[in-house]
């Protein structure tokens, strides 16, 4: 099956996909939504975002496993299909094997999201739940595919898989044929593959960048091995593409036909995440903001041009969009938590509450602290965490307190974001992983262990 050029997947696998896929029961046409704020910000002549997110489940991935189920063989035989997930393949196999019409079973991690059990059960999965990573859910997940008719699912290093994702790059370019750009977030590389296989068919002028976490980019280094390599432990927000690898298929794939990779920070995933949020009214996970990341990086040109940022993921846990709330708006210094020595005397906390009023900020939260190691008796800290709208009035504040003679310290940014927020398992469709809460300034709060935390 594999073709001159030395690839597994051809455009006509991903033309027979498409036929498959012919359906909107099973694939809905996702919409575009052209970003003018963005185009202002890049200097992009035209910023089409793709809304692959309102997919059914949230997310590309029901294309590639319907596209294998549905091509295995003796369909008719078939008594049930495996997959080991904490995300958003085990919806899509769950999904697409429940429209087929065959039994799935889905091994998730006991750290996966409650919200991601529930959502895989309700697509009509059996969820089991085995060991506290991918790893220990990938083995148990292998034990149950000793019967030849049950068949293991994998998330992206299979053609079927990889020609299903492809049909995505079909209707990209369908929506935008003159696209000069497409960006494309990179896990395991089989939504890259496919679209790219696609676009190279389809016009090979455009040029394709892939996207990777830098927490998780293993690509650049895969491609300057010529060999797949693996990451020892990933760490960031964007769980979709926190893979730690990919495979000789998708590496075959990403370097025939991938033109650019850049990678991006966690700060900028959030930043993405809540401006996509503010501006083009769209929720979407931290690999589906990805896109958004790299254009708007330095690391990326596109003055002049058009440009197709994938949105291909919209399933987006609460607990980790309010950290991402919180430490970006921390980051962009709007929320704020300013710590002022003061000789504890009466009616030092209404003055410098006086102070942060005239310049119209809010007080969230105020705290008085005597038990501090290095202050003598009689001093104290107040503690203020406030609202402002933006650095200038920050700093305007900070100005102010100094001008009436205390010392302040801004003790706020990424504390704050993780102080009593639960560290996110971080499990993924291809194994390692281990989390580590990777933010400065970590409160003591974070420094719980992730079994505790998970079985909250
Ligand atoms: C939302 C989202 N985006 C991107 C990806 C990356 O896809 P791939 O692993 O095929 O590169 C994933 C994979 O799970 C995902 O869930």
């Amino acid at each position: 099956m594999i073709n001159e050029s030395g690839l597994i997947v051809t455009f006509d696998d991903i033309r027979a996909a498409d036929e498959r896929l012919d359906n909107p029961r099973v694939v809905k046409q996702t919409p575009i939504d052209r970003s003018t704020s963005l185009e202002q910000t890049t200097g992009a002549e035209s910023v089409v975002l793709k809304l692959e997110h309102l997919q059914w489940t949230g997310s590309f991935k029901t294309r590639g496993a319907y596209n294998k189920i549905s091509t295995l063989p003796d369909q008719q035989e078939v008594s049930g299909v495996v997959a080991a997930s904490a995300g958003n393949h085990a919806q899509g196999v769950a999904f697409a094997a429940t429209t087929l019409g065959v039994d799935s079973t889905i091994v998730m991690p006991k750290t996966a999201p409650q919200a991601k059990i529930e959502a895989t059960r309700e697509y009509g999965a059996e969820v089991e739940l085995v060991g506290q990573d991918f790893r220990a859910a990938q083995q148990h997940a292998q034990s149950l595919v000793s019967d030849p008719d049950v068949y293991l699912i994998h998330a992206y290093d299979d053609p079927e898989i990889i020609a299903g994702q492809g049909t995505l790059g079909v209707e990209m370019h369908d929506n935008c044929p003159t696209a000069d750009t497409i960006i494309v977030p990179i896990g395991g590389g089989g939504l890259i593959s496919g679209i790219s296989i696609a676009f190279d068919a389809l016009s090979p002028e455009t040029r394709i960048v892939g996207v990777q976490a830098e927490g998780a980019a293993t690509v650049p280094d895969s491609l300057n091995k010529g060999a797949p390599v693996t990451a020892d432990s990933v760490d960031t927000i964007a769980d979709g593409i926190a893979t730690g690898g990919i495979s000789d298929l998708t590496l075959s794939a990403i370097q025939e036909h991938v033109d650019e990779v850049v990678t991006v920070s966690d700060d900028q995933i959030s930043e993405a995440v809540l401006l996509l949020m503010e501006r083009a009214k769209q929720v979407v996970e931290g690999a589906g903001a990805a896109s958004v990341a790299a254009l708007q990086s330095d690391e990326l040109d596109v003055s002049g041009e058009t440009v197709m940022p994938l949105l291909c993921g919209g399933n987006l846990d609460m607990t980790m969009l309010r950290t991402v709330l919180i430490h970006t708006l921390s980051r962009r210094r709007q929320l704020l938590r300013l710590r002022v020595h003061i000789e504890d005397r009466p009616g030092t906390m209404a003055e410098l509450s006086d102070v942060i009023g005239h310049h119209d900020a809010n007080i969230q939260t105020v705290r008085h602290d005597r038990a501090v190691d290095g202050l003598d008796v009689g001093e104290a800290y107040l503690v203020f965490q406030i609202e402002t709208s933006g650095a200038d009035h920050a700093a305007g504040i900070v100005e102010s307190i100094e001008q009436c003679g205390y010392d302040v310290e801004v003790t706020t940014t990424n504390s704050l974001a993780w102080s009593g927020s639960p560290v996110v398992s971080c499990s993924t469709d291809s194994g390692v992983l281990e989390r580590r809460p990777r933010f400065l300034g970590i409160d003591t709060a974070v420094l719980v262990s992730l079994r505790d935390v998970t079985s909250r």
